[in-house]
């Protein structure tokens, strides 16, 4: 089967070599020490990532660094373990138990910072709270929280007793935390009262309520006094954080782990209607974070590190918590909007606390331009070092200004490439070594073997796009789908014999840089978070009056991707109220994130002879571009036109 390379326009050749004083003092500082770890970890990943593994400390040496090939890989087996030990008590021997381990602010502008030594015994008296409260090694616990110390004092606590945590992002609906609940079969659920986003509150406690008429495995939820609203307490099921931490022993010793206990679960989109628990386990995880936060940040001891990411997704989970805990860094951690009280916040947070790495998302960046270079320019950003991004392909205009404005050209910028199911960066310049080229995530890290192929799995020259998949298997990858390991060896090794496909489409360039295209299937990256289209269609069936319905992205200024909904009714004609309708409704269901930015109504969707919708065609549509698709297989060539008169 031959099939056609996927085109790609974006030509760029500007190239930002490090600064000399940056390289000098990296970690990793030149370009022959990279090429020598990459090459090492090809040839001998057991011996490299067994050397590696001394970062960590071990209550007992694993026997064998990897064992088995993908899709089943089991890393480290015979060690012993605890990710809260690497990110806490290992730091108290030493000056950085006085170091700040967090430095958070919320919205109204509260503050808090917790040294080491003060986030290891929240993290002890919490973890006896889930174990008074009957988790046991092995459950599943909900968090479902704003961002405050607590989410972070949760997850370590779970990980302190082997408890595996299951983050729900707070801008999830009811329904889609009672799905998850269910499919983890959670135990115990940690909320707040509600938390802040631009000035409002956001009710979390009510949402769990509601969710756990439909969550019948959720024996207690343990709730935050964060905002003071109202909320109601059910006795005996219900408890406020306060109350139960007020008796709590500081003493808890962490649970020896193996290497593959799980750590987490977290779901993500995939392209069916429903969502994908990926689980992540203790040890690769852990070293994964570690080195790769050292590596890609060049982390020192008196950075201050802030990732601007919500702990609810990925991106919180390994570059908030555990992987600058792991090193012992300083992070910054800030609870709201980038806009509230006014768009210089985080200029301002950087400002105040000195930030010297910052790691933002592309949509965030967007923003920033729109809303004027006047509001970093009132602030002293020169205690930055370096820049980062992550989540989606960063247009290289967004980057330039990223680079003057925010980095006053002085700053290396990392792209960083990765995945929910990666666990780590994967992708990335080493700001230390790397020549970077705005809109490229440059070189795979050491460990990290990617190749661009077509779709028989023939590997692809330079500037052929393809699909980007990885050859060899890493400690930090995801083990399995939580409960459905069928879904995981079809959905991420089946599409290129002995690979893992990531879903993404690529190129690489002569000199070996990659470029990220965007997904080739059916998820969209709405403000660089994951969205599958079919949770959209499936949401928008279950109205009453949906017929039929076909979700596609399109090109948006700021989020990167819009939800465009093309809708077919049972009875009558749409009308705006109906489409109103039709976004609450997707919003109730799941959450803020999935709201249409488009609803179009049509007589019938254009669909192929077998049947399949037309999603390509749609996508043209939906941008306004004329269709290059060869619409003869169109089962009614009329749709099209109709499709088209509806554009406004
Ligand atoms: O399409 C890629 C895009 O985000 C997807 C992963 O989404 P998620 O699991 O939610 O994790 C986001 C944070 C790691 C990828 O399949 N993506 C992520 N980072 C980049 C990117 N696309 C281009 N460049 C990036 N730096």
């Amino acid at each position: 089967m031959t099939q056609p390379a996927i085109h790609s326009s974006l030509k760029e050749s500007r190239t930002f070599a490090p600064p000399a004083t940056f390289s000098a003092n990296a970690h990793i500082s030149t370009q022959s020490q990279y090429e020598q770890m990459w090459q090492q970890a090809k040839d001998d990943p057991a011996g490299f990532w067994g050397q590696m593994a001394q970062n960590l400390d071990w209550f007992r040496r694993f026997d064998t660094v990897m064992e088995g090939q993908m899709p089943n890989v089991k890393w480290f087996t015979g060690g012993k373990i605890n990710v809260s030990y690497n990110c806490l008590d290992r730091h108290l021997k030493g000056a950085r138990k006085n170091k700040a381990a967090i430095i958070w602010e919320g919205e109204p502008g509260d503050t808090r910072v917790l040294r080491y030594q003060d986030l290891h015994r929240e993290v002890c008296k919490f973890a006896n709270v889930l174990k008074k409260l009957g988790v046991q090694t092995g459950d599943r616990v909900t968090l479902y929280m704003p961002m405050i110390p607590e989410l972070t004092i949760a997850m370590l606590a779970c990980s302190r007793i082997g408890a595996v945590h299951s983050i729900i992002f707070g801008g999830f609906s009811a329904d889609a935390v009672a799905d998850r609940n269910n499919d983890a079969q959670a135990k115990v659920v940690v909320t707040a009262d509600g938390g802040w986003r631009r000035g409002k509150e956001i009710p979390l406690k009510a949402s769990v309520d509601e969710s756990l008429n439909q969550s019948p495995s959720v024996e207690k939820v343990v709730v935050v006094k964060r905002t003071g609203g109202d909320v109601d307490m059910v006795p005996d099921r219900d408890y406020w954080w306060h109350d139960l931490m007020e008796g709590a022993s500081t003493d808890c010793d962490p649970v020896q782990l193996d290497s593959e206990h799980p750590l987490f679960i977290l779901y993500t989109s995939g392209s069916t209607g429903k969502p994908k628990g990926v689980l992540h386990t203790s040890a690769g995880y852990l070293l994964g974070t570690a080195l790769t936060t050292k590596w890609v940040f060049d982390l020192k001891e008196d950075d201050t590190y802030w990732c601007t990411a919500d702990i609810g997704w990925i991106t919180g989970h390994s570059y908030i918590c555990y992987g600058p805990l792991a090193n012992g860094a300083t992070v910054v951690m800030y609870e709201g909007a980038p806009n509230w009280p006014d768009e210089g916040r985080f200029w301002e947070i950087i400002e105040k606390y000195r930030v010297s790495i910052f790691y933002t998302a592309p949509t965030a960046i967007r923003a920033f331009i729109k809303w004027g270079n006047e509001w970093p320019e009132k602030h002293d950003l020169s205690s930055l070092r370096l820049l980062g991004s992550v989540g989606e392909p960063i247009n290289p205009e967004a980057w330039m200004w990223y680079h003057r404005v925010i980095g006053q050209e002085r700053c290396p910028i990392v792209d960083t490439w990765w995945q929910t199911e990666t666990g780590g960066i994967m992708i990335s310049p080493l700001p230390g070594v790397t020549s970077t080229k705005p809109g490229s995530c440059c070189r795979p890290l050491p460990g990290v073997v990617p190749d661009i192929v077509s779709r028989d799995g023939k590997s692809l020259g330079p500037n052929e796009g393809g699909l980007l998949v990885m050859r060899q298997p890493w400690p930090h990858m995801l083990r399995t789908l939580y409960g459905d390991h069928e879904r995981f060896v079809k959905t991420y090794f089946s599409e290129v014999e002995g690979c893992y496909f990531a879903g993404d489409g690529a190129r690489r360039d002569e000199d070996g840089y990659v470029w990220v295209m965007g997904r080739v299937d059916d998820v969209i990256n709405v403000s660089g978070h994951r969205l599958s289209t079919m949770e959209v269609e499936s949401s928008l069936v279950s109205h009453p009056s949906v017929a039929e319905a076909a979700v596609v992205g399109f090109p948006h200024e700021i989020k990167g991707e819009g939800i465009c909904c093309f809708v077919t009714l049972k009875t009558g004609e749409g009308d705006e109220s109906l489409k109103k309708e039709l976004i609450q409704h997707v919003r109730h269901h799941i959450g803020a994130l999935a709201q249409p930015d488009q609803v179009r109504f049509a007589a019938s969707l254009p669909k192929t002879r077998s049947g399949k919708i037309m999603r390509r065609l749609l996508r043209d549509i939906a941008a306004g571009r004329e269709s290059t698709q060869d619409t003869t297989t169109l089962e009614d060539l009329n749709v099209l036109a109709r499709l088209r008169a509806d554009e406004e």
